[in-house]
């Protein structure tokens, strides 16, 4: 464990007056996902930009080195074997690096343990603070996630519905925190609003909140780097994944 420079215990100790605000029920935001015509929301005021920018660069050094590529391309099947005009079909595809945290002994989940990452994305206040903006109890127990796009990185359309899963098929709640270096020009979120990709917001900001109230369709543009930057240009996104205590 680095102790003193690593992460708080608490996701509480990373918040900003308004943060906390929220996590006391005292926010505009408090309960925002429980409006059944909002599935989605970001704030950039929620969490401690110092605080991110410290614990960003901390990533880097600690983290940046372990993680696993995801890398799951464009199938050329889904032209060449297309046999109807505009019949095309898009399986998720992205690029990104990530940590298993399902098996301990992976370097990735190593070094987030040493520096108290997944102590940190599995505490107490990090429940509550996504119960606040769900507006709904969640289940006790939730999965974390870690998430690095460099430039080129991004998400094609997708819409995280697990009908497979009793527990998730009715739907769940996704909190990310987004951790972008100054050296990014530019990442957007789409997201569709009654049956169109319409909406569209930054998550390139130094601590930006995320919360969405899934499935819905989304997908997440290619970082673009500031010019000469591209090597220190990163987003680090802490993901939370919960679902709702009532759920079969
Ligand atoms: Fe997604």
């Amino acid at each position: 464990m680095v102790t003193g420079a690593g992460f708080p215990a608490e996701f509480s100790d990373l918040l900003s007056r308004a943060g906390r605000r929220l996590l006391d029920g005292d926010h505009p935001l408090a309960g925002a996902l429980a409006d059944p015509r909002r599935r989605f929301l970001q704030a950039g005021d929620l969490v401690d930009p110092r605080k991110a920018a410290r614990l960003r660069v901390l990533l880097e050094s600690e983290v940046g080195p372990t993680l696993e590529p995801i890398d799951r391309p464009i199938p050329p099947e889904s032209i060449w074997e297309m046999t109807e005009d505009y019949a095309e079909t898009l399986p998720k595809t992205t690029r990104a690096g990530t940590v298993y945290f399902d098996d301990a002994r992976e370097p990735g989940a190593r070094a987030a343990a040493r520096i108290g990452l997944a102590r940190m994305l599995r505490s107490d206040s990090f429940h509550r603070f996504a119960e606040r903006l769900a507006g709904r109890p969640l289940a006790k127990k939730h999965g974390i996630q870690l998430l690095r796009y460099g430039p080129g990185d991004y998400a094609g359309p997708h819409n995280d519905h697990h009908p497979g899963e009793p527990k998730a098929r009715h739907g769940y709640v996704d909190i990310h925190l987004s951790l972008a270096s100054p050296t990014v020009e530019h990442q957007w979120l789409v997201h569709a609003r009654a049956g169109h990709f319409s909406e569209i917001v930054s998550v390139a900001g130094p601590a930006i909140v995320t919360a969405y109230r899934l499935p819905f369709w989304h997908y997440t543009t290619p970082l673009a780097a500031r010019p000469g930057r591209e090597r220190q240009a990163v987003r680090w996104v802490l993901l939370g994944t919960f679902l709702f205590a009532d759920a079969a």
